[in-house]
């Protein structure tokens, strides 16, 4: 089938290529023309495993292409995605400017019937609102009579999985109240759809919440867990065996209930904002999502507590090692990372960070550029290199087995501070080393 995107940020550029891989001649519109240059090139802008080879294959065998030229893409999609940002506004709901933006653009161009596509997080009613746009647009130019759907078509990928996701997914949604786009969205996903039923149709507004409710499920159990941990921390019980405990019973599931030093990325806290926001002007009291991102925003300062009640309020003259920029592993992504809290805070207590991120170095250059207080090292050991403690935030997987040697020998004291209870406290401890975790009895290290 042809189809079009528009937006190539992380949602629009991971369905386009694997769009294109399974078959479709798919087209990219965005309007930076530095990017589209770039993709052009075959350079993904984004770091997601599996993508640039999917890109690069793609384009050369033209099942992918990418321009700036609206017309073009309209005239070539009979399906067309709205794929685009939608950055929260200051209330905290989604600014839907660009997704609107993208429909009048479709409007200004269509010249035949198409089945428009929400694949951006858009709140419930937007798909009413794309409709409005495309339809008063239409009828200025005096083509009032064109026909058109809009499609509400959620995605769930994550990133540093996205492709997989994209690949393999474990529902597709498709919220329409058109038989015809329903058929040619069946259609549309049916290379993804081939070993079990995955595809699901429902009414527009209930595809749209579906969306918010998965993200603000996850981020409530995330929460929960985060809560407890504390609790586990007073009573002096071990979160991580709590989290067997629970998990075993698979009404709860072993899934998305590690502690940790919160959650971020650019869903869950703009997803739970929005949400809150949505049910506010509903008339609606959401006190389960504000105790959500209430917990959240506490829990990215969690391990400040327990440095601050280790080597005191005023933290100057210290330097801190740091494991992990990345808001989570196989990303590159700062959005919201808890890291970024934990470095703030402990400039303004007058500590230094030595910073070490397998993907997120370069991001973190862009972000806070040079500055007294960050060194950003080559390696995770180097990142050690005379230190008063290391502080460990994203859970890569190369952090995951110690080097009691390269820490103890790099550090000023043995002491770690673990966001993600990557170690076993007891082994830490024999080893002489002062080990405080999220959720889990400390144990004082041998000397
Ligand atoms: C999320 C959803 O998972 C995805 O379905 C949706 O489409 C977009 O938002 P993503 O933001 O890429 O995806 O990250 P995810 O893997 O869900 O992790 C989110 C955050 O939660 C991370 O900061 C992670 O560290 C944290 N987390 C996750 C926990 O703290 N504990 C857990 O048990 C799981």
């Amino acid at each position: 089938m042809n189809v079009t995107v528009f937006g190539t940020g992380y949602v629009g550029l991971v369905q386009a290529a694997v769009l294109a891989e399974a078959g479709h001649k798919v087209i990219c519109i965005d309007i930076d023309e530095n990017k589209i240059a770039s993709l052009n090139k075959g350079q993904v802008p984004i770091y997601e495993p599996g993508l640039a080879p999917l890109v690069e294959r793609n384009l050369s065998s033209r099942t992918l292409q990418f321009t700036t030229d609206a017309k073009t893409g309209v005239d070539h999609g009979e399906i067309i995605f709205i794929a685009v940002g939608t950055p929260p506004d200051e209330d905290g709901s989604a600014d839907l400017r660009h997704v609107l933006t993208v429909a009048r653009t479709i409007a200004e161009h269509m010249g035949e019937s198409k089945i428009v596509v929400n694949k951006s997080t858009v709140p419930v009613g937007t798909a009413d609102k794309v409709r409005e746009a495309i339809k008063s647009e239409l009828d200025k130019r005096g083509a009032g009579d064109l026909a058109f759907d809009v499609v509400s078509n959620p995605e769930f990928l994550k990133e540093g999985s996205a492709v997989a996701d994209c690949m393999r997914p474990d529902r597709i949604i498709i919220g329409t109240d058109s038989k015809e786009a329903e058929e040619a969205l069946r259609e549309l996903y049916a290379p993804f759809n081939r070993n079990h039923e995955k595809i699901m149709a429902m009414d527009i507004k209930s595809a749209e919440l579906a969306k918010y409710a998965a993200n603000c499920m996850l981020a409530t159990k995330i929460s929960f867990m985060n809560e407890m941990a504390e609790i586990a921390d007073r009573v002096g019980a071990d979160i991580e065996q709590v989290r067997q405990g629970i998990g075993s019973d698979p009404r709860i599931g072993y899934h998305f209930i590690y502690a940790g030093i919160g959650y971020g990325g650019s869903c869950f806290p703009k997803d739970v904002k929005a949400l809150i926001t949505t049910a506010g002007k509903l008339d609606v009291t959401p006190e389960i999502l504000a105790s959500v991102e209430q917990r959240n925003e506490r829990q990215k300062r969690y391990l400040l507590e327990k440095i601050c009640a280790h080597f005191g309020d005023d933290l100057s003259g210290k330097t801190f090692a740091l494991w992990g920029l990345a808001f989570k592993p196989n990303t590159d992504d700062m959005r919201e990372a808890p890291s970024r809290v934990l470095m703030e805070q402990l400039w303004q207590r007058g500590a230094r960070v030595q910073a070490f991120d397998p993907q997120a170095m370069e991001e973190c250059q862009r972000i806070y550029g040079v500055r007294d207080g960050l060194q950003l090292c080559g390696t995770k050991e180097s990142a050690l290199a005379g230190a008063d403690a290391l502080i460990i935030a994203t859970e890569w997987q190369q952090f995951k087995a110690i080097d009691v040697e390269a820490v103890t020998s790099g550090l000023k004291n043995p002491v770690i501070f673990d966001g993600r209870n990557l170690y076993d406290p007891k082994q830490l401890a024999r080893s002489g080393i002062d080990y405080y975790c999220v959720g889990r009895p400390r144990i004082p290290a041998a000397r």
